[in-house]
């Protein structure tokens, strides 16, 4: 019987050490060809320091180039000149070097924008969804946060004249909400062949935060296989948290793994020009006496990282109203739009007016 428990054991090892493995080798993709530089390729780092570099967790070269030298002389077995001297290789190589301001405006030159299907909607973002930032949607249950997904998941298809990018999407389903019918629905209203606009679009299901966080770090993968990638959907962000991290106790835990899948999606919209758009739900704040007491969940994390935060409710008639709650350079404000079975529309006469 202790015979087969310690062959189970070895086993779930050799599938530990599997993984660890196929971590490492996504992970390393998730810097763009142009700046790729391997950590073995750096000068004084030979293949053996290199993998006792990647399994202590530096796995490329912005890793290594941040870190401290003591803990990497430490936790390597290296002595602290070596990792001195390997740590300013990795940050001459990762070019840590700070943009002209006009080459931040250069950057900014190759923001792309996809529609919401609404003209107000799309004014009050500036043009709509945008590339290399993260938007977010929050807002109560049938607010339209999901039908905002799937509306930017066929327009981003769409020509570039009628508001998308010619794009694929990436939809990572934390609630398994995703339905081809809608996309197919959507699809028919614009002009877009049913069947393809479903191929465009690759789903992974999370089922536990840990998963989802997996499914992340593969996005980089799945871009460098498919340069048309435009879009990744997270809806929603915070659903296999909330479920998972029920008290106080584990709070610093989920934040702290939040905020690794946050700036991962930071760097991943940074890096491939992708728009990323995720869902979060709300909860009501009983110590808000007056105004709005409904607030995004996930703390002050996701406001902090996300670039545009759009607080959806609904409005009168069946209407939607979107309004705009943070973003660097617009000013805030709301629109109406409607959903209809042909996706997010204008509300007819007051949807332009703001
Ligand atoms: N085919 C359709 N035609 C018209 N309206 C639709 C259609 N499908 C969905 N809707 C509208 O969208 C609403 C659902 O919105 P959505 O699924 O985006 O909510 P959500 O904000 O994602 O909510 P949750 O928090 O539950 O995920 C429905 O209540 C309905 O009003
Ligand atoms: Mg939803």
């Amino acid at each position: 019987m202790a015979k087969k428990d310690s062959k189970e054991d070895e086993e779930i090892q050799e599938d530990v050490q599997e993984e660890t493995q196929e971590e490492i080798s996504t992970n390393s993709v998730s810097i763009t060809p142009d700046e790729y530089v391997d950590i073995k390729d750096l000068p004084g780092v030979g293949s053996a320091v290199a993998s006792r570099l990647k399994s202590a967790g530096y796995l490329d070269v912005i890793a290594l180039a941040t870190a401290n030298p003591l803990v990497v002389s430490e936790v390597c077995e290296i002595g602290e000149p070596t990792s001195r001297k390997i740590i300013a290789e990795a940050r001459e190589a990762a070019k840590m070097n700070f943009l002209s301001g006009l080459e931040f405006e250069d950057k900014r030159k190759s923001v792309q924008r996809i529609s919401t299907g609404s003209q107000a909607f799309d004014i009050l973002l500036g043009g709509g969804v945008e590339s290399q930032s993260i938007t977010e949607c929050y807002g109560e249950y049938g607010s339209g946060k999901s039908q905002l997904a799937f509306e930017l998941a066929v327009n981003v298809q769409l020509p570039r004249e009628k508001g998308g990018l010619e794009g694929h999407a990436i939809w990572i389903d934390t609630e398994g909400t995703f339905r081809p019918a809608r996309i197919e629905q959507l699809a028919v209203a614009k002009g877009l062949d049913p069947k393809e606009a479903l191929q465009n679009i690759k789903i992974g299901r999370a089922y536990s935060s840990d998963h989802q966080m997996l499914l992340i770090d593969k996005v980089p993968d799945l871009i460098n296989k498919d340069s048309k990638i435009k879009l990744v959907v997270v809806d929603s962000m915070m659903a296999l948290f909330r479920a998972e991290y029920i008290g106080r106790g584990t709070l610093a835990d989920r934040q702290q793994k939040l905020n690794v899948i946050l700036h991962n999606l930071q760097r991943i919209a940074d890096r491939f020009n992708v728009a990323v758009y995720m869902t979060n739900q709300v909860m009501a704040r009983p110590d808000v006496l007056f105004g709005d007491p409904t607030v995004a969940v996930g703390g002050h994390i996701i406001g902090h990282v996300a670039t545009y935060r759009i607080y959806l409710r609904k409005g009168k008639k069946g209407a939607r109203v979107a309004k705009l709650v943070d973003s660097p350079s617009l000013p805030e404000g709301e629109v109406t739009f409607q959903i209809t079975a042909e996706g997010i529309k204008d509300v007819e006469e007051e949807g332009k007016r703001k």
